[in-house]
């Protein structure tokens, strides 16, 4: 654990605003509700849940959703991103979420979390190793 790691009681508490944001998730397509919180330097959590259309491409989903909300504050990197599901494996961000969350710390903490008490650890440049950038 190097110094950057937020404490337990912080990821406890970025994962209980993941799963309390998962309720408002509106998704009458798919019925599956995401909840993403995530902790900015300063300890301010910035939360966001899928937001799906009729037009079903249009769907936006909660961790850039999160990322929209953090952003918007003004911050402009994150120490780490709990995503909470409910299916029994916590699910692992989507391809083009670990894109834009990398854009604001490609090494942040990732704590994923579904139904039970199963909770995944990693971090970004685990899940996404070479984000595309403009250059070094
Ligand atoms: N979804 C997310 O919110 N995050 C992901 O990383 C993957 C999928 C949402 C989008 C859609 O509303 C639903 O989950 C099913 O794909």
């Amino acid at each position: 654990m190097d110094a950057s790691t937020p404490s337990d009681d912080v990821l406890r508490e970025l994962v209980a605003a993941a799963r309390a944001v998962r309720a408002n998730a509106y998704a009458p397509a798919s019925r599956f509700q995401v909840g993403a919180a995530l902790l900015a330097p300063d300890g301010r959590i910035f939360v966001g849940c899928n937001v799906e259309n009729a037009s079903y491409g249009l769907t936006i989903c909660a961790e850039r959703a999160a990322v929209c909300a953090g952003v918007a504050a003004g911050v402009r990197a994150f120490a780490a991103v709990a995503i909470a599901t409910d299916l029994p494996d916590p699910a692992r961000p989507c391809g083009a979420c670990r894109q834009v969350l990398a854009e604001f710390g490609a090494a942040m903490h990732v704590v994923l979390v579904g139904a039970g008490d199963a909770r995944v650890a990693t971090t970004l440049d685990v899940l996404l190793p070479q984000p595309f950038t403009f250059g070094s």
